[in-house]
């Protein structure tokens, strides 16, 4: 955690309901010692100050959620659309925090044209370079951290894909690997990662990405493997369970970050402590991100409870619990 001080000032006063602003509680300076990170929407940042002030002094990373993903990144072939990925780069460098780019190739906000197109291996292969390429270069020196390959496998272990992506069933599973060469390509000095869902409790997909991350570090194309952590409250990972998983990831080479913690079902504060502590214990692991700060604005909807702040900005029991857990 930045050494600056955490003091957030409250700038706006009688929000009404109408107003998307909220008023930002004063927050302690948590000094953690592995970096923390939020995702963030930018309809939501950039109306509300009060969220901006908590994002800028508390955290030190931004993961735009959908922004530089391609079904908004390249809506149209060869149509770009930067607006709202540039205003997230820009707001994290204006106020010293670092952006983990989210994400370059994936099952899912497939844009439409690369469904329906029906594209040849070679066709595909030249469009996911280009497409690679073009958004990498754009952000070069600013954007240190990539999700190149958004969740390759399935719970059992398989390569995975959906109806309208066209990456495994065109390019067959070598797609992963050719993906992250052409960022290597594209940002040499970029930090290149593999991000899963749902194998920290370990099981045939956490054995697979072990031996995934063990193939790719060995060719020097991956840097690090993240964990999402979209945890529930009914069946969290313990802490020595999630620790185990990111030795075994971290076993390989790799660095291992949790990219997407929450917590459904009220953030119970021992959860965000395990979670926090599991990647403290481990050196490998090198910052924790949570999917969103407020449950006003989550994926999973207000009532799931599953962030650090309630819906008003208020810090939660499991803020200090996060925070404090990121110590070494
Ligand atoms: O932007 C449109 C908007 O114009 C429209 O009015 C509105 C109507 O529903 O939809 C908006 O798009 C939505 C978008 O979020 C922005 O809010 C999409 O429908 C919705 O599908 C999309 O959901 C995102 C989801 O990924 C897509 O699969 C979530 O916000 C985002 O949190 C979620 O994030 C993923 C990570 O990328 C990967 N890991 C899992 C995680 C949770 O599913």
């Amino acid at each position: 955690m930045r050494a600056a001080a955490v003091v957030v000032a409250v700038l706006l006063a009688g929000c009404g309901a109408e107003d998307a602003s909220r008023t930002a509680p004063p927050l302690k300076d948590p000094r953690t010692d592995v970096p923390l990170g939020t995702a963030v929407r930018w309809d939501v940042l950039s109306e509300d100050k009060g969220l901006q002030e908590v994002v800028a002094t508390a955290f030190d990373s931004v993961t735009p959620e959908n922004e530089m993903k391609p079904e908004v990144v390249q809506p149209k072939r060869g149509e770009w659309h930067f607006d709202d990925a540039d205003a997230i780069v820009d707001f994290a460098t204006g106020h010293g925090l670092e952006v983990r780019g989210h994400t370059l190739v994936w099952h899912q906000q497939v844009p439409g044209w690369l469904s329906e197109e029906k594209l040849s291996a070679r066709e595909l292969r030249a469009v996911m370079a280009e497409h690679i390429s073009t958004v990498m270069r754009r952000y070069r020196g600013r954007v240190k951290t990539w999700d190149v390959v958004n969740e390759p496998l399935t719970d059992e272990g398989a390569f995975r894909t959906a109806p309208g992506a066209p990456w495994l069933p065109t390019l067959g599973p070598g797609y992963v690997e050719l993906a992250l060469r052409d960022a290597r390509a594209a940002d040499p000095d970029a930090r290149l990662f593999v991000n899963e869902i749902g194998a920290e409790s370990g099981g045939p997909k956490l054995r697979a990405l072990v031996k995934l991350a063990r193939t790719l570090k060995a060719k020097g194309l991956l840097d690090g493997v993240g964990l999402e952590s979209h945890l529930s409250a009914k069946t969290p990972p313990t802490r020595a369970r999630l620790q185990r998983t990111i030795e075994q990831l971290a076993a390989t080479g790799v660095d291992v970050e949790l990219t997407e913690l929450d917590v459904e079902g009220g953030a119970p504060p021992a959860v965000y402590g395990d979670a926090a502590a599991a990647c403290a214990a481990v050196p490998a692991c090198k910052r924790v991100t949570t999917w969103g700060v407020s449950d006003r604005d989550s994926w999973l909807g207000e009532d799931a409870k599953a962030l650090p702040f309630d819906a008003d900005l208020r810090p939660k029991p499991a803020w200090a619990a996060l925070t404090g857990g990121l110590r070494r």
